[in-house]
């Protein structure tokens, strides 16, 4: 079991890196350094991924420094350096892997792959009670320690909800590296949805945040939505036909009020994963639900979540931990019992759960 651990995450658009210490039964966020090109992509609509490679290329080393510098720590204190491997955008993955690698075998640290799926639910083992500062395109955070009991952290078995930009997945976790995928989504992403639906909304990218935001002024039921597959009796999803409803419903009624409309596909999407997650809480009877990525930090999914009381809800203490960053990578490599040769490590664009 390693003390101090250097992550490293460039799985999408964001260059991230952080120093973590375990010490004793608590995981300390000694540094937290998030440099993301989303105002440059929110101009196009979305990630150009040769041009978030272009500029995670720029960042990544001036954003590991930062992270060690920050950390007061020097890189003979760090044991071992975890790096996100897949799955997502090959050129992005290759800029975080190499340079993990390189340093692994310049430092002499062992190197520990991280599946960015299974990163994002150990944001859960995290915790951050204040940002320290904030610069333009990269914010840095340091955290308080968490205490590892079963108070504050989730134990096992936990069902897990997983809902990112690229990923709706529903998981059973038994125990640290022991789950069973149970189901996600056959086409868009929840994220996605939210992304997309955004777009015809005229709103900028990331739409997440956005349609959150004007939802709080509109009235949900004044907009019927389609609630796709609530009832398919498995753990699957489908979103791209809700983004369909939405484009049809634009199209019909001109002088339509977006925050309506942005209030019932909020609710529409809340509602399908909460159904789904506690069909899958009853199904496998346990009593723990943990939500991750960048769509666990809408508040209307944690509340509809948490309005089932027999069950304990866990989610990130801090928005930077539900959307992508290195201390989720970090704080699961503490975990993990995987090891690679610095000079074998692969990128896998197509990782799966
Ligand atoms: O986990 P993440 O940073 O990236 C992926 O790994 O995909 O998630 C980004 C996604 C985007 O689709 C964004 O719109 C969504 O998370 N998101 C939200 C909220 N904040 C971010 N969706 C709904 N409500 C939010 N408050
Ligand atoms: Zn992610």
């Amino acid at each position: 079991m390693y003390k101090t651990i250097l992550g490293i995450e460039t799985s999408c658009d964001e260059t991230a890196a952080a120093v973590l210490q375990k010490d004793g039964d608590s995981i300390k966020v000694l540094s937290n350094i998030v440099a993301s090109s989303s105002e440059l992509q929110s101009t196009f609509g979305g990630v150009i991924p040769e041009q978030a490679a272009r500029e995670q290329l720029k960042a990544i080393i001036p954003v590991i420094e930062t992270a060690i510098k920050d950390s007061g720590l020097m890189i003979k204190d760090i044991n071992a350096i975890a790096v996100t491997y897949g799955p997502g955008l090959i050129g992005s993955l290759l800029t975080g892997v190499e340079t993990a690698k390189t340093l692994a075998l310049t430092w002499q640290k062992p190197l520990i792959p991280v599946n960015h799926l299974i990163g994002h639910f150990y944001a859960n083992w995290i915790y951050s009670p204040s940002a320290i500062s904030s610069q333009s395109s990269a914010i840095s955070e340091k955290a308080d320690s968490r205490k590892l009991t079963t108070e504050s952290i989730p134990t096992f078995p936990i069902i897990g909800l997983l809902v990112s930009g690229g990923h709706t997945d529903l998981v059973l976790f038994t125990d640290h590296n022991k789950y069973e995928y149970l189901g996600g989504t056959r086409d868009d992403a929840a994220g996605e949805c939210f992304d997309k639906c955004a777009r015809l909304l005229g709103l900028p990218y990331p739409g997440g945040p956005q349609i959150s935001k004007l939802a709080k002024l509109g009235d949900a039921s004044k907009v019927k939505l389609p609630k796709p597959m609530l009832d398919s009796g498995d753990f699957d999803f489908s979103f791209s036909g809700l983004k369909t409803a939405v484009n049809n419903y634009i199209n019909k009624n001109k002088e339509y009020d977006k925050a309506d409309l942005a209030a019932a596909l909020e609710r529409t999407i809340v509602e399908v994963l909460v159904a789904k997650t506690m069909a899958a809480v009853e199904k496998y009877g346990v009593n723990q639900v943990m939500v991750a990525g960048g769509v666990a930090a809408n508040s209307a999914l944690s509340e509809g979540l948490r309005r089932n009381l027999h069950v304990r809800v866990f989610s990130p203490s801090h928005n930077i931990f539900c959307t992508d960053n290195a201390a989720m990578i970090a704080a699961a490599a503490f975990f993990s019992k995987e090891i690679v040769d610095s000079l074998k490590l692969q990128a896998n664009p197509n990782l799966s759960l």
